[in-house]
């Protein structure tokens, strides 16, 4: 007998409501988080940061106090990683966990039937079923938004796609930034590395780019510059960016050092990134020379030498301090806040 019930009139949460609020992929948040998709910061406007900071300090009040919250009772989020994670992954299990929901984790997609042959979409398929929204990292440039057009249903958070993008990251180093200076205008940034391949970066830059009056300065080996198309792109924003390629030419004023490894992964061939490795390291002499008084010193990391251990006591850095921290917080009001229950 033909059953002419569809899978999704199967789906009791299909008369919530909640389903209904996911519209077009990468739409602008316009002050309305609720069932969207989260793929890069261009959809942010400083009124969507500000309400998202502002449950972030709430956010960060449950997590000082231990304070017991169940903001995300009954709500599962599914965590699945195409490429390794510390933080990324750490932060949004633990952000999901601090507001009383549950994860499906998928630490290593090879333990899955991708490693049969599935494909991205039909795996975002599956899962989406047995969940209300997923946290999605891969190694290919633009595989998130692929992967949020396949969803039918519940919200897609990219946790970094390749040298492309990875906005959780930004917003985490933003609300970071912000505690700082009290403001995200009038800042100068010094971002250093592999500009040519950190998403972190670029999402960075992007988020910069949402106020006015702000400086990037990028330091980087010539060859590791930003490509010619993201120049042109980022420039079109809000932002000046300034290339440099000598230590010699950073800023004496700069707000903010923002460091970050070479991402030997994205080289054809790993053992050309061992030829930039050592090119820019901060160290305690170079802060002494070029670094101001009121810096803040941020790496998203992992960090593989790009920044002198004896720098972890200097109050000014901040990568092993609240940044990571930051990154539960910014991750819970964010989740919150998607999943309509801030
Ligand atoms: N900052 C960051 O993305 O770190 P992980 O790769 O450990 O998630």
């Amino acid at each position: 007998m033909t059953k002419n019930i569809s899978l999704i009139d199967l789906d009791p949460r299909i008369d919530s409501g909640f389903f209904m609020a996911k519209k077009d992929n990468k739409e602008a948040i316009n002050g309305d988080f609720k069932g969207k998709d989260i793929l890069s910061l261009d959809q942010f406007s400083p009124l969507d940061i500000s309400i998202l900071f502002k449950h972030t300090k709430r956010m960060r009040t449950i997590g000082v106090n231990a304070k017991p919250s169940d903001l995300l009772k009954g709500n599962i989020v599914t965590l699945i990683f195409y490429e390794p994670s510390s933080r990324t992954f750490g932060s949004f299990g633990a952000a999901v966990k601090q507001l009383g929901g549950q994860t499906i984790e998928v630490h290593d997609v090879s333990a899955t039937s991708v490693a049969k042959g599935e494909s991205l979409e039909d795996t975002i398929r599956v899962f989406e079923a047995y969940c209300d929204a997923i946290v999605i990292r891969h190694p290919i440039k633009g595989s998130i938004q692929k992967a949020a057009d396949a969803a039918f249903f519940v919200p897609v958070i990219n946790a970094g796609d390749g040298a492309g993008s990875h906005p959780t990251q930004a917003l985490l180093d933003l609300y970071t930034i912000y505690e700082k200076f009290h403001r995200l205008d009038s800042i100068t940034a010094l971002l250093c590395g592999d500009v040519l391949h950190s998403r972190t970066h670029h999402s960075l830059i992007e988020g910069l780019s949402i106020y006015p009056n702000n400086t990037i300065y990028l330091l980087s080996p010539k060859k590791l510059k930003l490509s010619r198309e993201d120049f042109a792109k980022y420039s079109k924003n809000n932002i000046k960016l300034i290339e440099i390629h000598d230590e010699k030419d950073i800023p004496e004023n700069a707000d903010v050092w923002y460091w970050n490894r070479i991402q030997r992964e994205r080289f054809e061939n790993p053992k050309e990134a061992e030829k930039y490795k050592d090119k820019f390291i901060l160290t305690q002499q170079l802060l002494q020379e070029r670094g101001s008084e009121n810096l803040i010193i941020l790496d998203p990391l992992p960090r593989v030498g790009e920044i002198d251990l004896n720098v972890d006591a200097d109050p000014r850095a901040g990568y092993l301090r609240t940044q990571i921290r930051n990154g539960m917080y910014v991750r819970m009001a964010l989740l919150s806040l998607v999943l309509d229950k801030a």
